[in-house]
């Protein structure tokens, strides 16, 4: 470990590896860098710090810099301990940006990082699941009072800010950046579904072709991931707990089956629902021989790791991120410790679908300085105006043109005596 008191990450020697990596995320994140631009010349983050709780990878990486080209002092930890890519976090040390993360943390550490980055008295906090947002609220009180506001990346994060707001207990305004039609619609589908499988893939190698794949939750992500494993062969069961969603399910050929069931059928099994124990020890016990659990929830709680560890007789590593438990006498297979799949194993999301998210980011920190003082706490969306924009930056990065209205046209949507 490298640690002076502005970082602690696993090896510096690993800077050059990180700056080639971050190069490639830029050269695919054009909207963003777009942003970057103005903000370099426009500074509007000057004098003011800010902490953020994101997996560490090289498409951070560029939201950072982006950060800092407006003037802002930034300061980074993890989200989660096994989503850290350890060479662009050797990368940030090197660069003006705080950073507390290493591949692996144990839990202490991944609370104590999150302590540092508060510590750094942030005006602005960005989180991804509410942890950092959380541990102000709990822990450090007495910091709320200067901050602006705060920006979350997840639905399980999201999910956590309205609880908190029902209650009564959120002190400032967050904008729920994952609501953002260039969020939700495109990094949780398309990005989730490619880098999950992509995760799995890397953990086993298996041939998906012909395998009958379970996925749990039939959300953004979830829809992302059935497409992806039907495209690459595979016959997709869905399992919900939320009539709508089980229809389009049904409506776009899947078969809906109650965990259960599915239990008994599947070859891989993928958690995507941001719930508790989706996959228990009495499903566990109907699976056949040598199945596969991944999880691509924010949180490790969905699959019961806890349980299959204590029920099974054996347990050993197969290779890294993949563990082989044998219960009732069947082998399991689990991917990444039940940790988010696709980061846990793999790089996460593609830095193009990365791009409008964290444009989203970097646009809700601006709004957040902007209206400073004028929204109230409680969990708020980005006008839809800046969500169009960020489509639109993206399709200008990737030289797509649209049409635009004419004035006939124009007219035509906001009259009413034009009819039959
Ligand atoms: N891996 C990633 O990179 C990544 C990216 C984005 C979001 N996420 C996380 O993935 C999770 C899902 O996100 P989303 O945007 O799809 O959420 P969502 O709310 O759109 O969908 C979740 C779905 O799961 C269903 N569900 C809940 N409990 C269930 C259960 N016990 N069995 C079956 N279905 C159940 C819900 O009815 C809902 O339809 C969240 O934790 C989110 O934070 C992960």
């Amino acid at each position: 470990m490298n640690t002076t008191e502005n970082y602690h990450v696993k090896d510096l020697s690993l800077v050059e590896q990180g700056k080639s990596n971050i190069q490639l995320a830029e050269e695919r994140m054009g909207a963003l860098i777009g942003i970057r631009d103005r903000f370099t010349l426009e500074k509007p983050f000057r004098d003011l710090r800010i902490g953020m709780a994101l997996h560490v990878t090289k498409e951070t990486a560029v939201l950072a810099q982006t950060l800092t080209a407006g003037g802002a002092e930034v300061a980074i930890t993890s989200c989660n301990p096994l989503s850290t890519q350890d060479d662009v976090a050797a990368a940030l040390a090197k660069e003006k940006v705080r950073v507390w993360a290493y591949k692996g943390e144990t839990a202490i550490d991944y609370r104590t990082f999150i302590a540092n980055v508060a510590d750094t008295k942030p005006h602005i906090v960005i989180d991804d699941g509410c942890d950092l947002i959380d541990h102000l609220h709990t822990k450090r009180q007495e910091l709320l009072v200067d901050v602006i506001g705060g920006c979350e990346e997840t639905t399980t994060g999201v999910n956590r800010l309205r609880a908190m707001q029902g209650e009564g207990v959120l002190r400032i305004p967050v904008i729920a950046v994952n609501d953002n039609n260039t969020k939700h619609l495109l990094d949780n589908y398309y990005g989730t579904g490619q880098s999950t499988l992509d995760g799995i893939l890397r953990a086993t190698n298996i041939l998906l072709a012909g395998k009958t794949v379970v996925v749990a939750g039939y959300g953004s992500c979830g829809k992302g991931v059935a497409m992806r494993a039907d495209g690459m062969g595979a016959q997709v069961i869905v399992t919900e707990m939320d009539a709508f969603r089980a229809l389009q399910a049904t409506y776009d050929g899947y078969k809906i089956l109650p965990m259960h069931e599915a239990a008994s059928i599947g070859d891989v099994f993928i958690t995507v629902t941001g719930n508790r124990h989706v996959v228990r020890l009495d499903h566990m016990r109907r699976m056949k021989n040598g199945v596969v659990l991944a999880n691509s929830g924010h949180f490790d709680v969905e699959i019961d790791v806890e349980g299959l560890r204590r029920e099974a007789s054996q347990h050993y590593q197969v290779r890294p991120q993949l563990d082989a438990y044998v219960l009732d006498g069947r082998k399991i297979y689990l991917c990444g410790e039940g940790r988010l799949v696709n980061l846990a194993v793999a790089e996460g999301h593609p830095s193009e679908v990365m791009a409008t998210s964290f444009c989203g980011q970097a646009l809700a920190v601006e709004y957040l300085v902007k209206n400073r003082g004028k929204l109230v706490p409680g969990v708020h969306v980005l006008p839809k105006e800046i969500d169009d924009l960020i489509a639109r930056l993206q399709l200008h990065a990737m030289g797509v043109t649209i049409d635009a209205p004419t004035s006939e046209q124009q007219k035509y949507k906001t009259e009413w005596r034009e009819g039959t």
